[in-house]
């Protein structure tokens, strides 16, 4: 199949394109660079030996798109552009709602017009606000989001069954996702945020390295064994193959399908430090902080419904994610260079 990709060099972007190009699929990039380099790419062509087209523009351009649907015969997107920093969402909103929720009405209206119906959506966990109960099943109800970034995600899922209800021709995917972790294995590609990162996996690392004195832990008296917050980190390239395994699934599908994609395990905060110092062999300090506004106590998913429909489960633990992580970080201190370009 000829997929686009959104925001293709961006973390999960670059990591499912990297799995697309190996499973035989042709990958048209659209990216605007916001909060990623082109780089990315350039190693993920090298890893995988084949080529894709990359071209530099915004999803919500939308003579861009009617433009690229015209040349390229799309069988199929998957939409992971959008902004992601919850505390930057809250300063400044709009930019959050114009990217994320205008950016996707663009790119279905383009979509359609296009007679392109079938598109796999980066949801999040976040949508379901903090159950009462764990693990979280996809029937769980979703709920009101607290910040401006999951209320983004959880408009444009509304958007999307809108959609579908109104013309049946669709077939829409939203993939919640739960903490995606780690890089490739080859240590070529992973995550570089943007000054001071906000995740916690990436500020691990960056103490690590030496870029960052500390990690501060947000809360050391939750309700949990530690005292510390407990989440479902799932490796990034395990992410990246649900969302093929979604694709093969929509082939011959129509309507809405939701998909939980985590592991179905929980690790607190301290457990993630302790698994990555071991795997390193670096220490990690660490001091317990006030709560962050807006964590929940622990999130974890029930992941039977991926495991019967796509027949797809992570497969990768917590040290092969400590081991990979480390292998990027290590290699590439700074993340991508600006300059390799
Ligand atoms: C958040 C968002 C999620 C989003 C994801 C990726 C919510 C509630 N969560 O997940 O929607 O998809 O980011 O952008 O909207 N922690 C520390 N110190 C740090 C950083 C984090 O102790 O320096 C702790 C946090 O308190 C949390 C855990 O580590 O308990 C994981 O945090 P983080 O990586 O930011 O992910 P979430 O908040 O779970």
């Amino acid at each position: 199949m000829k997929i686009l990709v959104t925001g293709g060099t961006g973390y999960i972007g670059s990591h499912t394109v990297l799995a697309l190009l190996e499973a035989g699929h042709d990958v048209v990039a659209l990216d605007n660079f916001c909060n990623s380099s082109a780089v990315s790419l350039t190693r993920v062509e090298r890893l995988s030996g084949k080529s894709s087209l990359l071209i530099e523009g915004d999803v919500r351009d939308r003579a861009l798109l009617d433009q690229l649907f015209a040349e390229q015969a799309i069988d199929a997107v998957l939409h992971f552009a959008g902004l992601k920093a919850l505390e930057e969402s809250v300063r400044n909103p709009l930019e959050y709602y114009k990217n994320n929720v205008s950016g996707s009405v663009t790119l279905v209206q383009a979509m359609a017009e296009a007679g392109v119906w079938r598109l796999v959506f980066s949801s999040s966990a976040t949508v379901y606000g903090e159950p009462s109960q764990m693990p979280i099943c996809e029937s769980f109800p979703t709920s009101k989001p607290t910040n401006p970034y999951g209320r983004s995600k959880l408009m444009v899922e509304e958007m999307l069954q809108d959609l579908v209800n109104a013309d049946g021709r669709w077939s829409v995917a939203l993939l919640r996702y739960f903490n995606p972790v780690g890089a490739h294995e080859s240590g070529m590609i992973g995550e570089d945020p943007d000054g001071t990162p906000n995740n916690l996996l990436p500020s691990i690392s960056r103490v690590a390295v030496g870029a960052m004195k500390k990690l501060f832990v947000y809360g050391g008296d939750y309700p949990t064994a530690d005292g510390t917050c407990i989440r479902d980190y799932i490796h990034v390239m395990d992410l990246a193959l649900g969302h093929l395994r979604a694709l093969e699934f929509m082939r011959d599908q129509r309507g809405v399908n939701i998909w939980n994609l985590g592991t179905g395990i929980g690790y607190s905060v301290l457990e993630m430090v302790r698994a990555f110092e071991r795997v390193s062999g670096r220490a990690v300090p660490i001091e317990i902080v006030a709560r962050r506004v807006g964590d929940i106590a622990e999130c974890w998913a029930d992941t039977s419904k991926a495991a019967e429909e796509l027949n797809w489960r992570a497969e990768r633990g917590l040290d092969v994610m400590m081991q990979d992580l480390w292998c990027w970080q290590s290699k590439n201190p700074y993340g991508y260079s600006r300059l390799e370009k």
